[in-house]
């Protein structure tokens, strides 16, 4: 598989080792059953016209591999994975470069393009519409508009929420496909894959724990299972048990439910120091000292769609179920 950052940072170490475990195919990936069946239709058809995959955009909270995915699309299709993100393009000229190096085929794959500048979104429109690229030569009364041909290909976006994204570039894409939190079996799959990947061992039964309690979330999956790992090899096991799994997790701070310190945070300064809500997002942020986008992408989306909180035009309020998660009495509002 050619694997290819075209620009931006480099890859940090935990992004390095998800490359590693990545399944290549659509037979390895685990999980997101019907994207996989969509996907695998369009593709079939696309490869039967001989034309590029139509544009396609992967929505939804992070972890859940979406650039997996992306790059799984490229290998089906059998052509070249190009990678950028969105905060990595600053100027309309990057993108061009970008976009006039591509061969025909090939999968562009653009992470968080909800970041894109808009000046650079303005470049991808007639690009991904009539694959061409709108060049202005030269400046004020000299200054022409150029219009070049660009190699057909297709652009796989992915972004955290489609809410994010303006509506003229949300229209391009003819594919748009959400990725939801991943049930437990299938995540109990992934951790074995990724056991058999660093070459430990793990019965079932721990590797259901580490399952349960991943916030229905590979990467936060495969993040627990290195650290189980750690703790199990210190103690010279052959095979990591359910024991030394659940001592693991309570060190890590993970509660039964898979909720971790920051989730606890939250819910408790809902109940504790706003009276159960409803708060704003921005004050709720300010208490707990996270940033209001990593409350609203990562752990809210999490929280609400397991019944912790709810979402009101006033504010985020903590549920029933919230309290009774702290054994607190639910406080009567009169
Ligand atoms: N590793 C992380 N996510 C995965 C998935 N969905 N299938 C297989 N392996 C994975």
């Amino acid at each position: 598989m050619e694997e290819r950052m075209i620009t931006g940072e480099q890859l940090d170490q935990e992004e390095e080792i998800e490359l590693s475990l990545r399944p290549q195919s659509l037979n390895q990936y685990i999980g997101q059953t019907t994207v996989k069946e969509n996907l695998a239709i369009f593709i079939k058809a696309a490869k039967l016209r001989n034309e590029p995959l139509d544009h396609v955009l992967l929505y939804g909270p992070p972890g859940l591999g979406k650039t997996t995915m992306a790059s799984i699309i490229s290998n089906e299709m059998e052509v070249a994975f190009r990678m950028t993100s969105g905060p990595a393009i600053e100027r309309a000229g990057d993108l061009a470069a970008i976009l006039s190096g591509l061969e025909a085929g090939d999968v562009l794959f653009i992470d968080e393009i909800h970041r894109l500048p808009r000046a650079v979104e303005e470049i991808l429109y007639p690009a991904m519409e009539d694959f061409c690229l709108d060049i202005v030569i030269g400046t004020g009364s000299t200054a022409r508009s150029v219009r070049l041909d660009l190699p057909p290909f297709t652009l796989v976006g992915a972004t955290t929420r489609a809410g994010l994204l303006s509506a003229p570039l949300r229209d391009r894409f003819g594919v748009l496909t959400r990725l939801e939190y991943y049930e437990v079996e299938d995540l109990r799959e992934i951790v074995e894959r990724t056991s058999i990947v660093f070459d430990v061992k793990i019965a079932k039964e721990p590797a259901l724990e580490i399952a349960r309690r991943s916030r229905g979330t590979p990467r936060i999956a495969n993040r627990l299972l290195k650290r189980v790992r750690d703790i199990s090899q210190v103690k010279g096991e052959e095979t990591i048990s359910l024991e030394t799994t659940q001592h693991a997790l309570e060190m890590l701070q993970v509660d039964k439910t898979g909720l971790d310190h920051i989730d606890h945070k939250l819910l408790l300064a809902i109940i504790d120091a706003f009276q159960g809500g409803p708060v704003g997002l921005d004050t709720l942020a300010a208490t707990v000292g996270e940033e209001s986008q990593t409350i609203e992408d990562v752990y809210e989306p999490f929280l609400l769609q397991k019944g912790f909180i709810q979402r009101t035009p006033r504010g985020r309020l903590a549920t029933p179920k919230a309290y009774e998660h702290f054994n607190r009495p639910l406080l009567s509002s009169d």
